[in-house]
């Protein structure tokens, strides 16, 4: 499978976010709770290296809790903030407040010492492409934001979101680019849904999911589609296939069919809350 993201646009967004970081104070990272290191680029901690950072686990519905308490203590070991959170149903968003408060402790302390009032903690989201930046903006700005702009003092051309307790949101997010050089990367994030799905061969990454599923959700499957969780990956899809009945025009069992069907039902939370990547089994 070969996923390619084109260097052209790599530069480009690479060089935006050098600018965007030199601006603030605290970057806000986004990463998917089901693939939270697939879904990372580590060249952000070398760009924003002398930045407070946060970590948010979106998607939170989607992914198993216990492995989402793993995450959480696996980023917090490694000196990051971390905050839980469904950005589409604003569940955990509210905490991101006191979480910026407690990472630019710091700097806000020395503004203190140093006499200076009323600047703000200036913070931006950045994450891979669907990760959900638009949807955490949104949902944390609400409609209550004030955006300022292009007034003396404020960076040209930028947009600043206005939130409570002198924080300050730059309004447009910056977009990493995903570790495609790593090809179990570039099937987890498929998996997801954050790749188009044309470029994809839906068939064998339903037999990725299948073997996944079988070793860490055992029984999963057979809930869900009846299924005798035994044989190969390609026997179980089979398996799957006749439950659900899918079937070529000429009779033949339609694998395609299933194989979108199982992904479907894994990408929605049908087959329950699953996540593809579990801290003891890195690095
Ligand atoms: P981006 O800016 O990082 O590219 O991502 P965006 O906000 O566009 O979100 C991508 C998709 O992820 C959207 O779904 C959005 O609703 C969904 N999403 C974002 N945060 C969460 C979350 O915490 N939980 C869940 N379950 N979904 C989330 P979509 O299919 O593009 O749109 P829609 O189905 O919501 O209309």
């Amino acid at each position: 499978m070969n996923v390619q993201w084109y260097p052209g646009h790599m530069t480009k967004a690479k060089r935006m976010m050098q600018e965007d970081i030199k601006l603030i104070d605290l970057i806000i990272e986004l990463v998917d709770a089901r693939v939270p290191l697939s879904s990372r680029n580590p060249d952000i901690d070398e760009l924003g290296k002398n930045k407070a950072r946060l970590i948010l686990l979106n998607k939170s519905d989607l992914a198993d809790e216990r492995q989402n308490a793993a995450w959480e203590s696996y980023f917090l070991e490694k000196g990051f903030f971390v905050v839980k959170v469904n950005s589409k149903s604003g569940a955990g968003v509210k905490a991101v407040h006191g979480a910026i408060q407690e990472a630019c402790k710091e700097k806000i302390e020395r503004d203190r010492r140093r006499g200076i009032k009323n600047r703000p903690v200036r913070c931006m989201v950045v994450g891979i492409p669907n990760v959900g930046k638009s949807t955490f903006i949104n949902t944390f700005a609400g409609k209550a934001c004030a955006k300022t702009g292009n007034k003396p003092g404020v960076t040209k051309g930028k947009q600043w979101i206005r939130l409570k307790k002198g924080v300050e949101l730059l309004d447009t997010p910056g977009i990493l680019w995903p570790k495609f050089e790593d090809q179990n990367v570039g099937i987890r994030l498929a998996l997801i849904g954050s790749i188009k799905d044309e470029i994809l061969n839906i068939d064998e990454l339903s037999l990725v999911l299948i073997e996944y599923l079988v070793h860490h959700y055992a029984g999963i499957l057979t809930q869900r589609y009846e299924i005798v969780e035994e044989g190969k990956p390609v026997e179980m899809l089979e398996a799957i296939a006749k439950n659900r009945n899918c079937l070529l025009k000429g009779g033949d069992l339609d694998y395609s069919k299933a194989a979108a069907l199982l992904i479907e039902d894994f990408r929605s939370g049908k087959l329950g809350k699953i996540t593809l990547e579990i801290p003891e089994e890195t690095e």
